[in-house]
């Protein structure tokens, strides 16, 4: 029996269990899982849900975990890694045997290193210096299907810029393995819970293989050579080369799959609201501000883990020492207690404000490359497709666990 005897705060005039079970096919506040299909199909709705009756719902998958809503709520816990540990992992019921990744899966002093061995590489000055080989490959992509008059937007486009930009800029990898890398991330996050750990093997032994490479070349002055060097901890050892390979996964499964959701939606987005369509091709200028609000409201991380260090309440919910809990960067995203008219995309909103990209010690080292890409991406299809629309007969298929995907986007022009 895994279910807590806690009752989860749930505010008066919330709907009852069976009026759940009606609109969500379960108690989504006492019996929350993100992996259940009817979270992908009601997804904006289940969010909705939480933030208005259900700060802290509860989940009972496996050993079960509290899901965190508010933005205020949200915000502080993320801020206050001593109490909200990462070093548990990212995931609930993480499979054994799962090496864990840094920078994510660990705490200051040590997360504290090998950000600040990373940052540099990923600062906004220096991938500025990507702009124009981004720019070109996106128009290099645009080439191969414009004429057709029609594309599957995913797998011709927008699966393939973030990784080429991440592949050829930073990391060097080569091109032809990307494909096979995104697979495994997405299997790794999407497949059947004891079939990811397998995809996440394939990964890791990859890019095993590609880091042991690089050890025994001369240095290119890029990221992967300051994996490389590693870090010093705070008890004078230098960093082992399990944390090294951990590292390039976790920056790897960071850069590729997350970016892709963010312009596919966006374009969804365009493609069915011809109004921001043509404001947004007529004034491209308006584009930083159009991004942050798309980030918002379209976040492909939906709820990330930390553990509890202590006995604490969030919300009014009682959690224990050891107790898991996910932080729903997506709901906090649209919490009208934080955002005016926080379910509206308003691609003219000034300020926004949002958790898409996280809070606190580990808020995204990639922000500054997402942005980047998101931009050119957006600016580039614009002037050279500014009209377009989702293929008659078809609709964008998501995919949602703890990230949320796009599997396939069809657009005619
Ligand atoms: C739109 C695209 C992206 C979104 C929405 C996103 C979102 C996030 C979020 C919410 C976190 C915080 C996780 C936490 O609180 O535990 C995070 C961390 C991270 N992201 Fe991103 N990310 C994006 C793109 C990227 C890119 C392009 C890279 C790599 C270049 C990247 C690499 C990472 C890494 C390595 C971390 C862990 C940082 C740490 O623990 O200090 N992300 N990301």
């Amino acid at each position: 029996m895994n279910q807590r005897s806690v009752a989860v705060l749930v505010e008066a005039g919330a709907p009852t269990e069976e009026e759940l079970k009606g609109e969500f096919g379960r108690d989504i506040y006492r019996d929350f899982d993100y992996d259940d299909p009817r979270f992908n199909t009601q997804f904006n709705e289940v969010l909705e849900s939480h933030l208005q009756h259900c700060p802290v719902a509860r989940s009972n998958v496996g050993t079960g975990f509290w899901w965190v809503s508010r933005n205020e709520d949200v915000r502080k816990c993320a801020q206050d890694w001593k109490t909200f540990s990462n070093a548990g992992g990212y995931q609930p019921n993480r499979p054994d045997g799962l090496p864990y990744l840094y920078p994510e899966e660990s705490d200051p002093p040590r997360h504290t290193a090998w950000r600040n061995a990373l940052n540099p590489h990923l600062s906004p000055t220096t991938v500025a210096g990507y702009e124009d080989a981004i720019r070109s490959d996106c128009n290099e992509l645009i080439d191969n299907f414009i004429n057709k008059g029609e594309c599957e937007f995913i797998s011709e486009f927008g699966a393939v810029v973030p990784g080429w930009a991440f592949f050829k800029n930073i990391l060097g990898v080569p091109i032809k393995d990307l494909k096979m890398l995104v697979d495994g991330v997405e299997m790794g996050t999407f497949a059947a819970p004891e079939e990811r750990a397998h995809h996440m093997g394939i990964v890791f032994e990859y890019l095993g293989n590609y880091l042991t490479q690089r050890s025994k070349e001369g240095p290119r002055g890029d990221m992967v050579d300051t994996i490389l060097k590693g870090v010093t901890y705070e008890d004078g050892t230098e960093a082992p080369w399990d944390h090294k390979l951990s590292v390039l996964v976790d920056i790897c499964f960071g850069g590729i799959a997350t970016t892709t959701y963010v312009m596919a939606s966006a374009l969804h987005h365009l493609a069915t609201h011809p109004a921001d369509r043509k404001l947004l091709a007529e004034n491209l200028s308006m584009m930083p501000n159009a991004i942050e609000e798309f980030a918002r409201v379209f976040p492909p991380i939906v709820g990330i883990g930390r553990t509890c260090t202590r006995d604490v309440s969030v919300a009014g919910t009682d959690m224990k020492k050891g107790d898991f809990l996910m932080l729903a960067y997506s709901a906090s995203s649209r919490d009208p207690r934080a955002i005016e008219n926080a379910a509206t995309v308003d691609i003219t909103r000034d300020n926004v404000l949002h958790t898409t990209f996280g809070a606190g010690p580990h808020r995204c080292i990639g922000s500054n490359l997402a942005r980047l890409e998101l931009r050119i991406v957006m600016e580039e299809w614009l002037k050279r497709i500014p009209e377009f629309s989702l293929k008659p007969g078809t609709k964008p298929e998501y995919l949602t666990g703890f990230l949320r995907s796009i599997r396939k986007l069809e657009f005619v022009f």
